[in-house]
């Protein structure tokens, strides 16, 4: 499979079964975003495998207070909206899948966050090539997370990203056409764009 392909076939899971994830797999994701890139290669990172039952509703419990929060705090049109999509502070794919992988930035390191998300984008694209899948999940109160799973004051979760084999029939959401978003030289320069491989 190329980059491409594995790109293409991905899509968000919110549902898993039970089928267990392998140390492989999991040794796999981690070498993969091991060789990400960062400013001054600081690597600003650590990454916290969560595979107790009990961590993980603990996990899904501090996530799901932060949602409610969240929720709370939201206009009712911004509300209905998120409902529309299936979505609400409720967060069973926390406890359901397998294996929590949770990324946490280094918040003095200087422009940490970028070089966080870099990571993550590999991370989702390895799982992919495994044969898993992941929600990139981003807790809407994250210092609530970060405290469950006893960080370093100087650091914050920034994604938890669920790792198990796919029971979601959800489809993969559509995209827009390079055509869309590409220019050439300058914004509104469409120009001639490179071919479709
Ligand atoms: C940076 C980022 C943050 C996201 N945060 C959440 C989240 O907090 N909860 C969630 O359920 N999905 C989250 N998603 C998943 C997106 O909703 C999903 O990728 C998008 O709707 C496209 O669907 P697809 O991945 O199936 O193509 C996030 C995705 C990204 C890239």
């Amino acid at each position: 499979m190329t980059i491409l392909d594995t790109a293409t076939s991905r899509r968000t899971t919110r549902k898993y079964n039970q089928t267990p994830v392998s140390e492989d797999d999991i040794r796999y994701v981690l070498e993969t975003i091991r060789q990400s890139p960062s400013g001054s290669n600081s690597q600003p990172w650590q990454v916290i495998i969560v595979d107790d039952p009990s961590a993980k509703m603990a996990i899904r419990e501090a996530s799901e207070e932060g949602e409610r929060a969240f929720y709370e705090s939201i206009s009712p049109e911004r509300k209905k909206g998120y409902n529309e999509k299936g979505l609400n502070p409720s967060k069973p794919h926390l406890t359901e899948a397998p294996v929590l992988l949770v990324v946490l930035g280094d918040t003095p390191a200087p422009n940490y966050r970028p070089w966080v998300w870099v990571r993550i984008g590999y991370a989702i694209l390895a799982v992919e090539e495994r044969g898993l899948s992941t929600v990139t999940y981003t807790p809407s109160d994250p210092s609530l997370v970060t405290k469950i799973l006893r960080a370093p004051e100087d650091y914050l979760v920034e994604v938890v990203l669920p790792l198990g084999y796919s029971d979601d029939p959800k489809p993969k959401e559509p995209r827009k056409p390079v055509e869309e978003f590409t220019h050439r030289n300058a914004w509104g320069h469409r120009g001639h764009l490179p071919n479709s491989q």
